[in-house]
């Protein structure tokens, strides 16, 4: 419940929100499932620590040297549709680092990427119809939007009207790249058309699946869509593979998790899908197709193995490059119960040496 970024939201539209919810909003008898934490999260006190120290109550303050309509935008990125909740990297206590905004974060296993002004990581080579598109659609030439983007455009940025989400690009495209990360490539610029079908024409398939070639699993599954030199259809309906952040990234989960889930709209305009492998691929063949996209479309630092894989699957998997939070939080809690226990066993220890 992203409550850290609805406080920048004035008094005016909470007040509006409250009204359209007590009188346009139908009563529903849906019980939501109890929340399930794991220790020492449900412990619901800590928040209130937590928030002592990491919560910013203000709501949001214009920059009177930006125009109205940057204005608009920040206000909308820092609020309504807090972006950073996903986007900002979090520090070890989970607070959202402010030094390093929208940089990049994660959502569970998914990497929510940077969309800071930087050229090769973040959005700076994006223009501004670019951006609009994205959110309006999910969907430009470079990157289509998945996973928890895919039910943000679903849900909320398809609604979002055409004045709202310039303001959000013309904001987003201002906000200063970070300077502790440093891409070699820009992130849509890997790769390039091409196939090694020569190697999957006349030869049978091997018998035991998992040891399909990165070609044949390929054709097989994946160029009906994305067509044989994964160039995709020139309507864009179906997007290439190459020239694609889903590729162009080091980190290899989101690609993965697409291959395994696809992509699913609820919302109107959107008749394609990207269905979903888990059913049909096993792990090994998931890592072996991602490895041959990424050493052929794609950035060749990334790698995926089957293990990742398999966490993947399992829902065990965190996001590459962040830290375990719950082993954290309870190394956290053992070292403090730890110090406490010293603590007092010092005092017992002085006062029987004082009554000796
Ligand atoms: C619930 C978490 C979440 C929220 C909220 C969210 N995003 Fe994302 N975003 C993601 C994830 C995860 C991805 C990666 C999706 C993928 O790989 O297809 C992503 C991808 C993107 C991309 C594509 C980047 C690339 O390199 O391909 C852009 C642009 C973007 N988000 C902008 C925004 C903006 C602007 C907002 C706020 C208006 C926003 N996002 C809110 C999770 C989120
Ligand atoms: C039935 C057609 C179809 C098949 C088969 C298919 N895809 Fe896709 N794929 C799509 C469509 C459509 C999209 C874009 C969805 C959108 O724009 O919302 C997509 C998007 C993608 C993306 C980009 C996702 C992102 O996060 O940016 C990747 C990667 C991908 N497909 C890989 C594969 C692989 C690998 C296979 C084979 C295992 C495959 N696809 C099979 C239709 C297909």
């Amino acid at each position: 419940m992203p409550y850290t970024a609805y406080a920048r939201v004035s008094d005016e539209d909470i007040a509006a929100m409250y009204q359209w919810f007590m009188n346009e909003v139908a009563p529903s008898d849906y019980q939501p499932p109890a929340t399930e934490l794991p220790f020492p999260f449900n412990i619901r006190l800590s928040m209130a620590a937590w928030n002592l120290l990491f919560h910013d109550n203000r709501t949001y303050t214009p920059d009177p040297a930006q125009s109205d309509e940057w204005n608009r935008g920040a206000y909308l990125v820092e609020g309504l549709t807090h972006c950073g909740t996903c986007h900002t990297p979090r520090n070890l206590f989970m607070g959202e680092d402010r030094s390093r905004l929208l940089a990049g974060g994660a959502v569970g296993p998914w990497a929510a990427p940077d969309i800071t002004s930087d050229r090769n990581r973040g959005i700076g080579d994006w223009s501004v119809e670019e951006l609009v598109q994205y959110m309006k659609t999910g969907s430009i030439r470079r990157s289509q939007a998945s996973g928890p983007m895919a039910e943000v455009v679903d849900h909320s940025l398809q609604h979002v009207t055409d004045e709202d989400l310039q303001a959000i690009a013309i904001y987003l495209k201002s906000v200063p790249a970070d300077a502790s990360e440093q891409g070699a490539q820009t992130v849509h610029d890997w790769g390039q058309p091409g196939n090694r079908l020569a190697e999957v024409r006349g030869v049978t398939l091997p018998e035991e699946t998992n040891d399909w070639s990165g070609p044949q699993l390929f054709d097989a599954y994946c160029a009906a869509c994305h067509q044989p030199s994964a160039q995709g259809t020139p309507d864009g309906i179906m997007p290439a593979l190459y020239n694609n952040t889903a590729t162009g990234r080091p980190e290899s989960n989101n690609l993965a998790l697409v291959i395994l889930q696809g992509i699913h709209w609820f919302g109107d305009g959107h008749e394609m899908h990207m269905p979903g492998f888990a059913h049909e691929l096993t792990d090994q063949q998931i890592a072996t197709l991602g490895n041959y996209l990424i050493e052929m479309y794609g950035n060749p630092a990334a790698e995926l193995s089957e293990g990742q894989v398999s966490a993947l699957r399992e829902g065990t998997a965190q996001a590459q490059g962040q830290p375990d939070l719950l082993l954290l939080a309870r190394i956290g809690l053992l070292v403090g119960v730890l110090v406490v226990l010293l603590v007092i066993g010092l005092v017992l220890r002085r006062r029987k040496k004082n009554r000796t």
